[in-house]
């Protein structure tokens, strides 16, 4: 197959980047892991979509404070400034998304506006606490009818096409093969690396393809040890109504802006001690503050009973009800692997390091978030970086389609039994959960570096000679793991990645690695670098 912009990923940035590039006239396939659109997280998003209202300054501001003063303030800058008109251009004019409004809904004035943690005013607009769905399938609706894009569904982007250093397209599995596809530029937009831990609030299959598909390739990618932990997921382990299989769900920091307060198994409000925002303080200081209270206490919970819960968030309220929560009593949460704000290098127009490759979405870093990531600026970045990187994928690929020489993967041994994915990403989840969560020590990072190579080395083996999606997903967590390690041990405490000593007070040596590790992980297939 040919197309002069190959987009790997359909959500909100590549679904963008799309729409984007066949503006521009450009011939568009998107390849994609999904057959539904609750398989890509945007289609989770549940606060909404900031969006600069009267001062611009006060938005940026807010995103610079979030970020521990890490985030990139040309990047910002062009957050801020297109945040406005893209969200009219594309989700209002061209998807006619239907945001809650407290008039008609026909002037933007007329918004019902949200607040989240770390926003010092309301910017957010929303659908009820599901605003990604609201978004992503008319978005996925309009493509499908469009001419000039092409979308496979059920495909897996396995590695990129290379020819000294410039990207010519990727090896795609669909239908049981490999076929290469061949493109004048490529756009990664591939989520996010919630499969990398035990407890996500990601769906299945975000597991860091984009990551390590870039890296792998060459591409520069950093940041990586800003991974993002949202501070209330709903934790069935400590809800005593809850069935042995009950899942956990992101209940929306909207909740804490509309007034609900956390508190510790002896039922007190801490986070006015840890902060002078409380509950609304950034993300990552929050997630720290619920994380040492369960330790302290043995649970927190998200009490609700001073706003009109099932009325402001019905559909929230309708997830607890299924899950049996007894609200009376506080939504039981923790802290939860939610979002990377690190990933592939990019510039203010999604180039990455490689000719002819962009990326965009959460598996680009395009400096806006820094240490931390403001809340509802995820949909927001991926439509303005998804829109400029297909703008750009299309300027530099239209027409330019080359075929490549390529050696296609070997798929001679037999497929490994289902269970075996499950088995290693279970292992992985634990590592990263363990060592590499919220709080970590020079010396678990160690521990989980050796654990993750070994890890690497075994799936590596095995992906020499089988081809199948898990085996790929199985590598590409592997990868995106080790480099969320490594950068975690080379990095000072900022935002939400915090170094500590074994005793948890503050510090910041280097990590020693762990070269003997588990007893029962040694004598496995030698390990490959990291
Ligand atoms: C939330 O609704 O709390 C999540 C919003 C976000 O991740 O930006």
């Amino acid at each position: 197959m040919k197309a002069d912009v190959l987009v790997v990923g359909s959500g909100i940035a590549g679904c963008a980047a799309a729409l984007a590039a066949a503006r521009e006239g450009a011939d568009v396939l998107v390849v994609t892991k999904a057959t539904e659109p609750e398989d890509a997280a945007s289609d989770w998003a549940q606060g909404g979509i900031a969006v600069t209202q009267s001062a611009p300054e006060e938005f940026a501001a807010d995103i610079r404070r979030a970020s521990d003063g890490t985030a990139d303030p040309e990047a910002v800058e062009t957050l801020v400034s297109e945040s406005r008109a893209v969200v009219e251009d594309v989700l209002l004019d061209t998807l006619e998304v239907e945001f809650d409004a407290v008039g008609d809904g026909t002037d933007a004035a007329d918004f019902d506006l949200a607040r989240e943690a770390g926003h010092s005013s309301r910017r957010i607009l929303h659908v009820d606490a599901s605003t990604g769905a609201h978004v992503l399938r008319p978005f996925l609706q309009h493509l499908s009818a469009r001419d000039g894009v092409r979308i496979v569904e059920d495909a897996t982007a396995l590695d990129l096409l290379t020819e000294e250093g410039t990207v010519r397209g990727a090896t795609v599995l669909a239908d049981g093969e490999v076929e290469p596809v061949f493109a004048g530029a490529t756009v990664l937009a591939t989520g996010g690396i919630g499969d990398c831990y035990a407890r996500s609030t990601n769906p299945a299959g975000a597991t860091g393809d984009g990551v390590a598909m870039a890296a792998l390739a060459g591409a520069t990618v950093s940041d990586m040890q800003y991974v993002q932990f949202h501070p209330t997921a709903y934790d069935p382990r400590t809800d005593q109504r809850a069935d042995d299989d009950a899942q956990p769900f992101l209940v929306s920091e909207a909740v804490r802006g509309e007034g609900a307060v956390l508190r510790d198994a002896d039922g007190h409000r801490f986070m006015p001690d840890v902060h002078e925002d409380a509950e609304l303080a950034p993300r990552d200081v929050v997630a720290r503050a619920v994380s040492r209270a369960r330790d302290r206490t043995g649970r927190v919970v998200l009490d609700v009973s001073d706003l009109d819960f099932r009325e402001e968030f019905p559909d929230l309220a309708a997830l607890c009800d299924d899950r049996g929560v007894d609200l009376d009593a506080g939504i039981p949460v923790a802290p939860s692997e939610h979002f990377l704000c690190g990933g592939v290098a990019v510039d203010d127009r999604g180039r990455t390091s490689l000719s002819r490759l962009f990326a965009a979405g959460e598996c680009a870093r395009t400096g806006v978030h820094g240490a931390n990531r403001l809340a509802s600026t995820s949909l927001l970045e991926g439509l303005v970086w998804g829109v400029r990187a297909g703008e750009t994928a299309a300027e530099r690929g239209r027409g330019e389609a080359e075929t490549v020489e390529y050696a296609p993967p070997r798929d001679s041994d037999p497929a490994l039994p289902d269970a075996f994915a499950d088995t290693k990403f279970d292992r992985l989840g634990r590592t990263m959960d363990e060592f590499v969560g919220i709080e970590r020590t020079p010396d678990g990072l160690g521990t989980a570096r050796a654990r993750l190579r070994r890890l690497k080395g075994e799936v590596d083996a095995y992906a020499r000679t089988r081809v199948s999606r898990s085996i790929y997903e199985l590598r590409n967590a592997c990868v995106s793991s080790l480099l969320v390690a490594r950068a975690a041990a080379d990095a000072p405490s900022a935002g939400c990645h915090s170094l500590v000593d074994s005793d948890g007070s503050e510090g910041s040596e280097g990590s020693k690695e762990d070269e003997q590790g588990d007893d029962a992980e040694q004598g496995v297939t030698p390990s490959a670098d990291d």
